[in-house]
């Protein structure tokens, strides 16, 4: 880090024990004025869920990036050898524990983090608030509206706002549709074409492991899709009204002819398409193989079990409080992973995709396009700009690049960590951050297309909580 960067970040945290916005450029008086302040003040933070996201996004990266303005003061997670590893990989001495309640006691935190499995995001979120601690939580916000409840009540009577963690409406990509958007540039928006891909490796992830069943993850219309639900809704600055979906197991689970225990002991390794060896992948061995006789989590499970009960085909039509009407897709097969959009307005269309390799000629290497999205690193892409076309009625096209950030999410990890820790009250005119209300409306579409599919029916978004859907977003 640079000598400005270094004096900037002791001037906010001087200012407010925390974070302060204001001028990004400290003076040195006041820098060598609040260094004192920093070092008694770093704002404590403690995790509860130490896999993949919790120990790498939420973990490693916090210390090694805003080391000088946080620190951990405690691990929870319920497999005790994980945490220890997690500890470890962290590079942080505080305290491990397998009993949220003790860690919250024990170590007072200002913020709680939550990247636990889905369906128990609720429980912490919850408890957090009652102790009257700074929460964070990663997506979903929860996975039923039952429990959307018990967050939203809690919020309430605490009188905190809950972030949630939504990384994709940072990138620069999102954001420049999200600017095009407010311009009106190509009028009013009545109606989205908007289709997901994920590939036979990415999109295979999730049957191998908790998400592949509905009472952890809530299906991928929840797990996955609150993420484009989230921008969705934030792209058209309204709220869902209406939900009508369908969704099919098709490929995964029990439609294989053959399946294994899981993929290191599996007698069908030779002739499965989808084999991972696991033991070639050091964290993953560290993380869960090392740990598994604690709990029985199987990262390499097989996804051709039986148990498999989310859908790996979903299509969802949603019907927008401003009119907009959207149709979605989410693949979980293709052999690309990578997404296409297309806003049709009164006076043209905004058309943008991302990653798909035909269209610049790339050869993405489709293996290992999700490790490199995932990446903390701060590597060039092998992709260096997204498109998006925008066409007027009876006139031209222009197209527009978008330069792309290096690092995780097209660069829009950083920017989400830098709002919550480096300077929170940093201007949103974009209103990039997000709170409970968007958690809800995200997961709401989801829920309500579950609902529909179940039901065959249109399910409105009033029936299931008390949240009034505006057709401008609050
Ligand atoms: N925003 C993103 O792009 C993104 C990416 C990946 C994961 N996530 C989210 O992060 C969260 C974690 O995902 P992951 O991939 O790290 O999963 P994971 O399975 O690797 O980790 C989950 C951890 O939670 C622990 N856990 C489960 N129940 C618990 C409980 N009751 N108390 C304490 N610990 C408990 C597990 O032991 C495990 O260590 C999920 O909610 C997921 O949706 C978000």
């Amino acid at each position: 880090m640079d000598i400005h960067n270094k004096l900037r970040r002791r001037d906010f945290i001087g200012k407010t024990g925390t974070v302060l916005a204001g001028s990004m450029i400290a003076s040195p008086v006041t820098s060598m004025m609040s260094k004192a302040a920093t070092l008694a003040k770093k704002k404590k933070l403690a995790l509860v869920g130490t896999g993949i996201r919790g120990s790498s996004f939420w973990g490693k990266r916090i210390v090694d990036q805003y080391g000088d303005i946080i620190e951990f003061v405690g691990l929870c997670d319920i497999n005790p050898g994980r945490l220890e590893f997690v500890k470890g990989y962290m590079g942080v001495k505080c305290p491990v524990f397998t009993d949220f309640d003790e860690m919250i006691k024990k170590t007072k935190p200002d913020m709680v983090i939550v990247t636990t499995v889905d369906a128990t995001h609720h429980e912490f979120i919850v408890k957090g608030l009652k102790a009257g601690v700074e929460v964070l939580t990663e997506k979903p916000l929860t996975t039923d509206e039952s429990k959307l409840k018990q967050i939203l009540d809690a919020e309430k009577e605490a009188g905190k706002k809950v972030i949630v963690g939504f990384n994709y409406r940072y990138t620069d990509h999102t954001t420049r549709i999200k600017e095009l958007l407010s311009q009106e540039r190509v009028g009013k928006i009545t109606s989205v074409d908007f289709h997901w891909y994920l590939n036979v490796f990415h999109g295979a992830s999730y049957f191998r492991r908790w998400h592949g069943l509905r009472d952890k993850g809530g299906t991928l219309l929840v797990h996955k899709a609150t993420h484009h639900f989230d921008i969705l809704n934030w792209w058209l600055d309204s709220d869902p009204v209406e939900v009508y979906a369908y969704g099919e197991l098709e490929h995964y689970g029990r439609n294989n002819a053959f399946r294994g225990e899981k993929c290191r002991t599996c007698p069908h390794k030779d002739k499965c398409k989808f084999f991972w060896d696991i033991t070639r992948d050091t964290m993953a061995v560290n993380l869960y193989v090392n740990n598994e006789h604690h709990d029985g989590y199987i990262r390499d499970n097989c996804l051709w079990r039986n148990e498999i009960d989310i859908y790996d085909k979903m299509n969802v039509q949603i019907r927008y409080a401003n009119d907009v009407t959207v149709s979605y897709s989410l693949t979980t097969y293709s052999p690309y992973e990578g997404w296409r959009i297309a806003f049709n307005g009164f006076t043209g269309r905004i058309d943008s995709w991302q990653d798909i390799p035909w269209r610049k000629e790339e050869r993405l290497n489709q293996a290992e396009l999700h490790a490199e999205e995932m990446s903390q690193e701060e590597v060039q892409k092998s992709v260096n700009y997204d498109e998006i076309m925008v066409m007027d009625n009876f006139g031209e096209y222009e197209l527009i690049k978008v330069d792309r950030t290096a690092g995780g999410h097209g660069g829009g990890d950083k920017k989400l960590h830098d709002k919550i820790f480096l300077n929170p009250d940093m201007p949103d005119p974009l209103k990039h951050s997000a709170g409970t209300r968007d958690g809800a409306f995200s997961i709401l579409i989801g829920i309500a297309a579950r609902k529909s599919i179940e039901e065959h029916r249109i399910v409105r978004i009033e029936e299931l909580t008390d949240l009034k859907p505006m057709p401008k977003r609050l």
